[in-house]
């Protein structure tokens, strides 16, 4: 027993003091760590129209549109090329209009219509787009191939509706469908390939252009 002076502590006080502020602390410390802890990951009832056809999902809102139409619903043919918005291989139409589905979350879209290139067209029955992709050899490895035959049936309506682009001179004339329109409207679609060229044959002559 060691004397200090009114108190007198015994070594086995000592140790028991000793162990029970580590435990208080350990205790702090666990609760303090449960709290910040990440919430469970929340999921929703998500219903849209894919190709025509109702379809309802329970997803994580976490999940893109891309994997919600390739893993979910089990639509390949649209690509993941990047998954972060560089490669356009994931081009798909949202009410018309060409998205990157690897950038947008599959619950944002909610009773929307959303077409891939399933839904565009199926061999023996294909997309005037896409028939002209095969025509003019508008593809190698064809990974890009769903992105930018979405990607150009859209495109060309941005033209008809007079959407302005980068490359447009007179802002106030009717857009037209020129090889330097289509490269810069189609520029979010990459490919590896290297068959521009090709692509942009196939989509001047579907806009009715001579090649
Ligand atoms: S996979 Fe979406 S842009 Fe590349
Ligand atoms: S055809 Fe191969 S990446 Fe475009």
């Amino acid at each position: 027993m060691q004397s200090l002076g009114v108190l007198e502590i015994s070594r086995r006080d000592l140790l028991v003091a000793s162990a029970a502020t580590v435990t208080v602390a350990s205790t702090a410390s666990l609760s303090h760590s449960q709290t910040n802890a990440p919430a469970a990951p929340q999921s929703t009832k998500t219903s849209f129209t894919v190709n025509g056809e109702r379809r309802e999902l329970q997803l994580d809102n976490r999940t893109t549109l891309l994997d919600a139409l390739r893993e979910h619903l089990h639509l390949t043919g649209t690509k993941k090329g990047c998954d972060h918005g560089q490669c356009g291989a994931c081009t798909v139409l949202v009410e018309g209009r060409r998205v990157n589905a690897c950038l947008t979350l599959a619950v944002m879209h909610e009773g929307e219509s959303i077409t891939t290139i399933e839904g565009l067209g199926q061999p023996g029955n294909l997309h005037p787009m896409q028939a002209a992709f095969v025509e003019h050899d508008g593809f190698q490895c064809g990974y890009c191939t769903p992105g930018q035959i979405c990607s150009s049936v859209a495109m060309l309506e941005e033209i008809k509706a007079n959407t302005p682009s980068h490359v447009t001179g007179d802002l106030l004339a009717r857009a037209e469908v020129t090889p330097a329109e289509i490269r810069e409207r189609m520029s979010g679609n990459i490919c590896r390939c290297g068959a521009y060229s090709n692509i942009v044959d196939a989509i001047t002559e579907v806009a009715g252009r001579k090649v």
